[in-house]
């Protein structure tokens, strides 16, 4: 087994996820891809180097016993647990009477109540690793837009980041909110221009994972040039 450290990163089936486990990997990290659709994750695994450097775990993050298995599968394949990203999730139409409240139900379970899973299943490894935590929030979880439920949760997740940061002062773990602007992403139906694309935000990772272990960056709001608001 190598020393190289390790990444967990939640949502890593797609997108931001998938991206920051690509960069990860040619920054020298070993990764744990957990998503629910374990096809991907596999195939991801397999183009970052197979098992010595990518482990694919199937979690839905809404239920606590796939958090926990998820944890214990990365901890038997690498040994330990360095830096864990929070960042799945996704959004839904604007407007207190649109979408569905099937929805609006997933959508806070997995954006909320997911994180702090994973912050809860995550922790007692950092801890021993002195590592990293961070979680993906959004523009959307400082400023609320109009009808957003989804902005709501990403406040939520924004206030998760600071209150985890207080409660894990003097334990060596650093905790760094990621807050991207609109990317180009699965996220949206349909597609952005003038967007930032998901390697944009993989680099704002990689740059928070790199510094040395006296330094947290808390966190990275990062807009696309062309976005007003
Ligand atoms: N794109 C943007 O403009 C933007 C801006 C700000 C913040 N964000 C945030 O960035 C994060 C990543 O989104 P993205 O833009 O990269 O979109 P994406 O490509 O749609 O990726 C979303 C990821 O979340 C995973 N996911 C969703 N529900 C899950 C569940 N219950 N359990 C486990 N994984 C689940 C998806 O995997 P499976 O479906 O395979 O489970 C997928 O890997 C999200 O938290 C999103 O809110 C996005």
């Amino acid at each position: 087994m190598t020393a190289d450290p390790v990444l967990l990163i939640t949502g890593a089936s797609s997108g931001i996820g998938a991206a920051s486990a690509r960069h990860a990997v040619a920054a020298g990290w070993r990764v744990v891809l957990a998503a629910r659709s374990h096809e991907r994750l596999l195939e991801l695994a397999a183009e970052l180097g197979g098992p010595a450097r990518a482990l694919a775990v199937r979690c839905d993050v809404t239920e606590w016993e796939d958090q926990q298995q998820m944890v214990e599968q990365a901890l038997a394949a690498f040994g330990h647990l360095d830096a864990a990203f929070a960042n799945a999730g996704f959004g839904g139409p604007r407007g207190f009477l649109s979408d569905t409240v099937e929805h609006w139900r997933e959508m806070v379970l997995t954006n909320v109540y997911g994180a702090a899973l994973t912050i809860r299943a995550c922790v007692p490894a950092l801890k021993d690793s002195r590592g990293h935590l961070l979680l993906t929030s959004s523009v959307a979880g400082r400023r609320a837009l109009p009808g957003s439920l989804y902005s709501c949760t990403k406040h939520a997740v924004t206030a998760m980041g600071e209150a985890a940061r207080q409660d894990l002062n003097g334990t060596g773990v650093r905790v760094t909110l990621i807050e991207p602007g609109m990317t180009d992403t699965p996220f949206f139906d349909q597609r952005p221009t003038d967007a930032l694309q998901d390697e944009d935000i993989a680099r704002a990772v990689i740059y928070a994972l790199s510094q040395p272990p006296h330094v947290d960056v808390n966190e990275i709001l990062i807009r696309p040039t062309a976005q007003p608001l």
